[in-house]
Order: structure tokens, then sequence, then C-alpha cells
């Protein structure tokens, strides 16, 4: 890995933008603008809310606080299946931009595939129209199987350029990762730390042997798997050291341990609804 990687890294995403590879997740963040404001200050500039966790105000209230430059941020918000369908669909980007208070979202994700064919694709649609317009720079969907993929490919859209899913070494959606790697879509890893339950005898012994903590090498993990992972904290000294991963590299054996613990869906530890029909 280039010397150079850091905080301040980006993937290229197939419509043409950047996205840093560290995102700052706000799930059950009930202060979010005071968490956004700490993460800008340990570097990071990717948040990831959705409609879902009711905070996009606070978010957005931290990015014009932080007195950083719009464009120099990246803020994802998302649309969960109630709301899923055409009109409802562009009606909620309005929604999202106006309490954002934003002119464009960077990335309009579809938060799950639950409403069934006809609206994830009515839903698709919408973002599409949303991203000529401008309001949307990037359209991507979450926890979407290969199916749902192959759906959107079938329907004669271009793919979607992110698919953020649960992802950490327990539940590593092997299937899925292969498909998106292959199809040029960025994988963005929830769940990256497992939410909080790091206790294991290879996270812990991997920690030791580069003075860094568990958390850390989780994150590590997933950055040197070619994720984007979106690690949650409201803890201030967390928000800090989950971004202290570029200091650090895990070697080909330490890679190798961890690789080895998934236990496919089996390890999955959110709703991970990645088998709607
Ligand atoms: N698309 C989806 O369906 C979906 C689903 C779930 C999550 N997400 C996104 O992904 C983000 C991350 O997922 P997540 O929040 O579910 O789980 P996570 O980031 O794996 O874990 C968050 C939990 O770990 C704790 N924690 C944070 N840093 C820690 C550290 N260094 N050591 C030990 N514990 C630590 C946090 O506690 P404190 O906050 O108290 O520090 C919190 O309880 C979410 O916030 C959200 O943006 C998306």
């Amino acid at each position: 890995m280039a010397s150079t990687f850091s905080i301040s890294s980006s993937v290229k995403l197939s419509t043409g933008y950047l996205m840093p590879v560290l995102g700052f997740g706000v799930y059950q963040n009930y202060d979010a603008r005071t968490s956004c404001l700490e993460a800008f200050k340990a570097g990071y500039r990717h948040v990831d809310s959705a409609q879902m966790y009711r905070n996009e105000a606070a978010v957005g209230e931290a990015v014009r606080e932080s007195g950083i430059n719009r464009s120099a941020l990246f803020i994802t918000t998302k649309c969960a299946s109630r709301s899923h369908g055409y009109e409802s669909t562009l009606s909620g980007v309005d929604e999202s931009l106006s309490k954002l208070q934003f002119d464009y979202v960077d990335l309009f994700l579809i938060h799950d595939p639950l409403s069934g064919s006809e609206k994830r694709l009515a839903t698709y649609k919408a973002l599409q129209e949303c991203k000529t317009a401008g309001k949307i720079r990037t359209v991507g969907v979450s926890n979407y199987n290969v199916k749902h993929l192959e759906e959107i490919r079938n329907a004669g859209y271009d793919l979607p350029a992110v698919n953020q899913i649960e992802l950490h070494p327990f539940c590593q959606q092997k299937p899925i990762v292969e498909y998106c790697l292959k199809n040029s879509i960025v994988v963005q890893a929830y769940c990256p730390i497992i939410r909080g339950k790091t206790d294991h005898e290879v996270f812990n012994s991997i920690a030791v042997k580069h003075n860094h903590d568990p958390a850390q090498v989780l994150i590590r993990w997933s950055l040197q798997k070619g994720f984007v992972p979106l690690p949650k904290s409201a803890t201030p000294s967390r928000i800090h050291s989950n971004a202290q991963v570029f200091d650090f590299e895990l070697d080909a054996d330490d890679m190798a341990r961890i690789d080895a613990l998934d236990q496919g869906k089996q390890g999955a530890i959110s709703w991970n609804p990645v088998d709607a029909d």
C-alpha cells in the first residue's frame, strides 16, 4: 500500500466523483452535530447518514458550523423501503436536501431492497432523475445482493456506483463483494467494528503486535481489503482513535488470520436484509 495512504485518500467512483476512504457512521447517534464536528476535527471528511437515522438536519448543521468548504466534504443519505416508489422518492430527496440545507447530496443510497422489485426499480429511476437534475452526485444502493444488482442491469439502467453492506471479518459477504469488485461498484462496509464486539483472540493479538487497539485493526483490515469502512462512535476519544489507522499496516499473515474468521451469513450481527425477494 502506498505510503501516502491517509485519511485524505479517496476512491474514484464510477460517476467520476471522489469518495474519502474512511467514512463516519451516525446510526443511533442522537447528538450527531457534536459528533460530526469532532469527526471533522479528527480528519474525517465523509459522513454516512440516512433518512431513517433522523439526524440529517444535525449533520447539515455540523457541516456549516465546521467552516469546512462543502466541496471538501462527502455526505451520504439513504431512503428506506417504507418510502420507496417513484413519487415518494422524488419528494424524499427534496426533504433530505431541505433537512440538510444542501444544494446536493454526494451519495444517495436505496437503504435496503425490502420494497420488492417494482418499487426498487421505481426508486432507482427517481434517484437517477435527481442525479440528472443535480440534486444527487452519485446514486448507490445498500444491502443489495447480486440478484438485486442484476435486476438493475436487466432493467437497462447503469449499475450503482456504491453498495453499502454489513461487512466485517465474521460476515465477509464474499459473493456480493466479488460481484461488486468485478463491476466497479465500490463496497462500503457497515458495522466494520462489529458494533464494539471486538474482544477476540485474533484481533487482540494483532492489536498488541502493532501497538494499536482491536477496533483499529478491524478498520485497517477493511481498508486493506479495498472496502470503505464507516465506523460509528459518539465517544470523542474513539472518534479520534478510529481515524488513527493510517500509521500501521497489517501484514499478509495478519490479513490471512482475519480472513479465516468468516462465518458467512451466520456471522451477521445487524438486519443484513440481503436475501429480500
Ligand atoms: N445501510 C445499512 O443498512 C446500515 C446498517 C447499519 C449501519 N450502517 C452505517 O454504518 C455505520 C457503522 O455501523 P454501526 O454503527 O452499526 O456499527 P459499528 O460502527 O461497527 O459499531 C459502533 C459501535 O461500536 C462502538 N465503538 C466505536 N468505536 C469503538 C472502539 N474504538 N472500541 C470499541 N467500541 C467502539 C460504538 O460505541 P460509542 O458510540 O458509544 O463509542 C457503537 O456502539 C452506522 O453508523 C451507519 O452509518 C448502515
